[in-house]
């Protein structure tokens, strides 16, 4: 997710769970082979298994920004076929690839013929006027046939013109039966459902009904503890025990510490921890104290133990109220 998922995110969110799949942000073709932007490729070692999705229409320069996503390491590139920001729109990347099946196909084995790793795509039922029962099927009939066999759909319309991208997340009613009829139509396509899931339960039914995968955006993001903590057991039969939220924000330190050291910001970091406690008492405090302190001069990671203190105490004051 743009500006959400990055480094620093993926970093944290691959401490409460070993198993799930983390994509990157998207990242355009033409800015890694055109503008060079080969830094929009880091990431730490730590995130595997983690998935490059890239943004374009040109196969040649999907085929060449894949390769350059290969070399970096990424276990997975994903093709964006459900933006439908008005930036995306113009230059031809996104949704607005929905109507053209035909040249996804052509990006998608161009891709495949420059790398090894697995070639996806994540798509939306349908864009604007068109009939996703018609579209999605004929979508995934042609891009399957170009040797794609992992898709994600997003399970609603992209309106490409009036909605702005949050509209286009919220407003286009979800159709999760018309995903689950794709499932009785393609048994040789991986299919992953995204869109509007908020919990491992609805994940689990889900994947009770048949889907392959499911992909958690905003909810994973807003609250991290609650969607990947479980997700290892619950999903991936995986009963390692795993980190508490509390101990994968003391993990977080020596990575903030060796950020800070490379000249980065606390902030950049601790932006993304502010979900952690979602929900529990102390919440509140936490992040008033992480939003607040974490843009100072001198802010560091004392500040993310002294936050974390705080969320202990008002844990503790919480319990003792529950008891009296
Ligand atoms: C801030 C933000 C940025 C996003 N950026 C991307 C992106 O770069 N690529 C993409 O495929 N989807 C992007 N999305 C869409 C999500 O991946 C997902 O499809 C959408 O939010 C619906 O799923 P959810 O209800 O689980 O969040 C973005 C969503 C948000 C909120």
């Amino acid at each position: 997710m743009m500006d959400w998922t990055d480094r620093h995110c993926r970093y944290l969110h691959r401490l409460l769970s070993r198993n799930t799949l983390l994509y990157t942000e998207m990242v355009t073709a033409p800015a890694l082979v055109r503008g060079g932007a080969l830094h929009l490729l880091d990431f730490d070692l730590a995130e595997h298994p983690v998935a490059l999705q890239l943004g374009g229409s040109d196969p040649a320069e999907l085929a060449k920004a894949a390769r350059l996503g290969q070399d970096a390491g990424y276990d997975e590139i994903n093709l964006n076929c459900g933006c439908p920001s008005d930036r995306v729109q113009s230059g031809t990347f996104g949704a607005v690839l929905m109507q053209d099946p035909g040249l996804v196909a052509d990006c998608v084995r161009a891709m495949r013929d420059a790398v090894d790793v697995e070639v996806t795509v994540k798509c939306r039922i349908g864009v604007d006027e068109q009939i996703p029962e018609e579209v999605l099927p004929e979508f995934l009939s042609r891009v399957g046939a170009a040797g794609c066999k992992r898709f994600t759909i997003h399970a609603r319309k992209a309106w490409l013109q009036g909605l702005s991208p949050k509209e286009n997340r919220d407003i286009p009613p979800l159709d999760y039966g018309l995903v689950q009829q794709m499932r009785g139509l393609f048994s040789g396509l991986h299919l992953s459902v995204n869109g509007g899931v908020t919990s491992l339960d609805q994940a689990e039914a889900f994947l009770a009904a048949g889907l392959d995968g499911v992909m958690i955006g905003r909810a994973a993001y807003h609250d991290p503890a609650s969607v990947l903590i479980d997700a290892d057991r619950r999903i991936f039969g995986d009963t390692a025990p795993g980190l508490s939220a509390e101990d994968a924000v003391l993990a977080m330190i020596p990575y903030i510490e060796g950020h800070l050291t490379t000249g980065g910001k606390l902030a950049q970091v601790t932006r993304h921890m502010l979900g952690m406690f979602q929900g529990r008492p102390g919440a509140r405090v936490w992040r008033r104290m992480l939003s607040e302190g974490a843009h100072r001069k001198d802010a560091g990671p004392a500040l993310v133990e002294q936050a974390l203190a705080a969320f202990q105490r008002a844990q503790a004051e919480a319990a003792d109220s529950d008891a009296a």
